[in-house]
Order: structure tokens, then sequence, then C-alpha cells
């Protein structure tokens, strides 16, 4: 396959790329590099540094055709994008927009959509794919209005837009992974408490969750590139226009994944709560039936500690002494 990928310098592009590369196949990588790394990139994929709205550059630099185009190229900081709300939806709509008016100018009409969880904003049940959208933030928000803009392609166009949840670890060979400076992410943060003997911040002690902090569903980016690959691969040779939570189903709050981490390290995490933030989403667990239709992910049971796992040993070999 020839591939196309945007956001391939940043964290889950870059996963999915050395997927590709490993499996013979052929990967361009679009890039701004305004929050990817030039490490992350595999050497044997053709890199163009350019934003995806600069369409001279483009059509300078692309081969003539790609299979299938994956387009992970975001802005990806929910509360930020509380105070940037217009830098984020000219980003991911309005310039993911012209990226796509392009590509299918081209000829190219099979696209992968990373969108996310957060479109659903706060539900205190369980989603699916169906429930009600209600974006608490313009990131969500631009999400949103991009996966409409693609269900109005329909007629011209075969998709997969993957919601994801909370994408978590590093790339099974370590070869790029996550931010290690100025990461907001549960992971990112643990890690930090965990080889820095930094007291770790948990946002909000009464939400209306179980133990009170908030509840997230979390999904191994091994698992997420495989859904990547293998999508790939039937949206070459079927129709499709499909629309799929990716998450295994199982909230953890934040609690429980210090606890875990505790017990599995024998570490005792210095945590210390502040108050709750802005537009947080207080339970976001995904009704996973639709995904099953097409994956079953194996050892469920042990993929808490195989992200914690994961996340530890990236940063580990990343982290500045
Ligand atoms: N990380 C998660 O848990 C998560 C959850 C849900 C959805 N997502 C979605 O997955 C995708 C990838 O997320 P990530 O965690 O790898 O983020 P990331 O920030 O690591 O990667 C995004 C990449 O896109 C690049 N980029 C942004 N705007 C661009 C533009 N206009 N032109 C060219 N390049 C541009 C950035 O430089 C970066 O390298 C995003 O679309 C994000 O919204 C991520």
């Amino acid at each position: 396959m020839n591939i196309l990928i945007t956001g391939g310098a940043g964290y889950i592009g870059s996963t999915v790329a050395w997927m590709f590369i490993d499996r013979g196949h052929k990967v361009t990588i679009i890039d701004n590099l305004k929050n990817g790394n030039l490490s992350n990139i595999p050497k044997k994929s053709k890199f163009i540094k350019s934003d995806i709205a600069n369409i001279k550059k483009l059509e300078k630099n692309l081969d003539k055709k790609y299979d299938v185009v994956l387009h992970f190229a975001a802005l990806i900081d929910n509360q930020e994008s509380l105070i940037k709300k217009k830098e984020y939806l000219k980003n991911n709509f309005y310039k993911s927009k012209i990226f796509f008016q392009f590509c299918l100018k081209r000829g190219i009409r099979k696209f992968i959509f990373s969108s996310s969880a957060a479109v659903y904003g706060n539900s205190n049940t369980i989603v699916n794919e169906k429930s009600k959208t209600e974006p608490l933030a313009p990131y969500g928000l631009s999400k949103l209005k991009f996966e409409n803009f693609l269900r109005k392609l329909d007629h011209k166009i075969d998709y997969v837009i993957l919601r994801y949840f909370n994408v978590v670890g590093a790339e099974k060979k370590l070869r790029c992974g996550f931010k290690i400076k100025k990461n907001k992410s549960i992971f990112g943060n643990l890690c930090q408490a965990f080889f820095n003997n930094k007291i770790f911040h948990i946002y909000g002690k009464n939400f209306s969750t179980y133990d009170g902090t908030s509840v997230r569903d979390y999904i191994y980016i091994s698992d997420l590139s495989e859904v990547h690959y293998n999508f790939a691969k039937k949206i070459l040779k079927t129709k499709l226009r499909l629309t799929l939570n990716c998450g295994y189903g199982k909230g953890y709050s934040v609690l429980s994944i210090i606890q875990k981490l505790n017990l599995l390290k024998k570490k005792k995490i210095k945590y210390y709560f502040k108050p709750q933030r802005k537009n947080d989403i207080e339970y976001s667990v995904a009704n996973t039936k639709k995904l099953e239709k097409y994956f079953q992910f194996k050892n469920l049971k042990s993929k808490l500690e195989i992200m914690i796992n994961s996340s530890l040993l990236w940063y580990k070999k990343n982290k500045i002494n």
C-alpha cells in the first residue's frame, strides 16, 4: 500500500507509520512539527515538513497517487482549546477541509480520520456511536464538525472515523512515543511522579464516580495501531462508511491507576488534590460492541499493567536527567 499520514511526527501518527513501514508499505508523512518530533519519524518514510493547508507545497512534493490517507494532524489539548477556540477550529476543522478537498481533487477517496471521545462531552453512562454528541470544549467541537463534513461527502468517499478514548503507552520497540516535556496527560504525569519523585496532581475529587476522581477508558497504542492497519487494508477492498469507538469498554479512575502503579512497582506515588478544571469530563467510557465486530483484543485483563509498563519504559528511555 502507498499510505499518506498527516501528523506523523506526533505520538499516534508516528506509531502507526512504523507499523506500516515494518510490514513493507510505503509511507509519506506530512507534519508542520508544531507539536511533533523529528525523531519519531521512521527513516524509511518520506517526510514533508508542511502544514496540511499549504497546498502549493503539497502539490510539489506529494506522489501522484495514494491508496489511503490517515489523518492524525490536529491540535489536541482540550483545556488549551478553551482559550484558543479560533485557533483550534481553524487548525482542526478548516485546514482539514482544505486538505481533504485537495485530496479529492487528486483522486484520493479512502480516508481514516482520528476523532475523539471528546465529541460526546459529559455522560454518566457508557456511550455508543449513536449517543448524543455535545462537546464541552472547542477541541471536541472541531472533531465533530469535521466528522460531519466527512459524512456529507458520503457519496464521494470511503471513510472510517475512529473515536479514540485515551491512548496510552509507546511503540513496542520504543522507537517513538508520547512527548516527555510538557506532557499533560495522566500517564505522562504519572511517569514524572514515578521517576522524579514529583507530586502527582489530581484535578477534582468530588466527581460522581466510584471514588470521586474522573474515570476514563484507556486504549493501548499498539492495539490502536492494529486497528488503523486493518482498516486501511479493509477500506482498500470494500466500501466503508463507519464511525467507531476505540476503547476497551472499561473505565479506570485516576486514583485506581495510581493504586495499580503502586502495587506493580512497590512504590508510593505522592498525590495532591487540585480543584476540578473547567469543562473537564468526569466519566468517559466506550461501548465497544461495534468495534468488536471487527476486533477482539487479547489479554484485556492485563491491559492496564501493559499500558503502565510501556509508558514507564518509554519515559525512562527518554527522560532528561
Ligand atoms: N492522544 C490521545 O489520547 C488522543 C485521543 C483522542 C483523539 N486523538 C487524536 O489523535 C490524533 C493524534 O494525536 P496525538 O496524541 O498523536 O497528538 P500529537 O500532538 O502528538 O500529534 C499531532 C501532530 O499533528 C501535527 N500537526 C498539527 N496541526 C498540523 C497542521 N495544521 N499541519 C501539519 N501538521 C500538524 C503536530 O505537529 C503533531 O506532530 C489527533 O487528531 C488527536 O485529536 C488523540
